[in-house]
């Protein structure tokens, strides 16, 4: 199931790349892989695997288009309610995708990151992750995050209970709390909200998503299912946001 990433073909070369505006952080809510998979009947799981191959397609799109951040809605604290076989071949993603491509997305720069709660997860994600994350920290070409574990819900109740401790311990100033200072508590600290948000599948909800991080994040849903997703539709993507007009709540001048 290799798709090496850098084996440019004819078509991928046809593409055009636009540099102008391109969104700085792209999250993608990765849709539809199990429906996918059962109208080939074929089981859930073969979506999840053909979703992997979707992943390394887009990466690679990514990196080609210069988007800085890229957040992959991998696995939400809610896809716990999957039969337990379907969460097991889910989970054991990652390894294998890292056990394959690592050394590519080392030699292209690319520097890991998670978000969401990796204590859940089992040893063997937690680890691959983990190696990952260690031996891409230096890199500072695409951001590659992978939510695992993620509910943003659980994300803000979390960051909420650290920061009340802070104020409680006097290291923070209850009257001088700011939405950035907040930023700071979650996952996410430091990193550029969403520009851009790729919801594929059909669906149109966020399904507990970087809820406060998507507060002027421009929307993007397509019907396409996630194993369907394609460079094309990728860089389509990328071309109607860079048409959208954002105003953050004022007008423009
Ligand atoms: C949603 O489709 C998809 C998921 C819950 C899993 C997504 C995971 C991957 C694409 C692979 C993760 C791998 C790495 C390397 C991080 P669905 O199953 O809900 O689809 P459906 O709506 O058609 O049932």
């Amino acid at each position: 199931m290799k798709i090496p990433f850098f084996n440019t073909n004819q078509l991928e070369e046809s593409f055009h790349y636009p540099e102008d505006n391109t969104p700085e952080h792209v999250a993608i809510i990765m849709d539809g892989n199990g429906r996918w998979a059962e109208n080939q009947g074929l089981p859930r799981a073969a979506g999840h695997q053909e979703g992997v191959s979707t992943i390394v397609k887009i990466v690679k799109t990514a990196i080609k288009s210069k988007v800085k951040v890229l957040t992959l809605y991998a696995f939400s604290t809610e896809n716990w309610k999957r039969p337990r076989h379907e969460i097991d071949f889910i989970l054991k993603l990652p390894k294998e995708f890292l056990s394959i491509y690592l050394p590519e997305l080392i030699a292209q720069n690319v520097r890991i990151d998670a978000i969401g709660d990796m204590n859940a997860l089992p040893f063997f994600t937690r680890e691959a992750i983990q190696h990952a994350i260690e031996r891409t920290g230096d890199n500072d070409g695409l951001q590659l995050n992978f939510a695992l574990n993620y509910g943003s819900r659980h994300e803000i109740l979390n960051a909420m209970k650290t920061m009340i401790g802070d104020i409680n311990k006097g290291k923070l100033s209850l009257d001088e709390l700011n939405e950035q200072q907040f930023s700071g508590y979650l996952y996410t600290a430091g990193v550029k909200d969403p520009d851009l948000l790729i919801r594929t599948g059909g669906e149109k909800r966020l399904s507990n998503f970087l809820l406060w991080q998507l507060a002027y994040t421009e929307f993007w849903f397509t019907d396409v299912l996630w194993p369907d997703f394609s460079e094309k539709e990728f860089l389509h993507a990328l071309e109607k946001y860079r048409q959208r007009e954002r105003r953050y709540g004022g007008i423009l001048k």
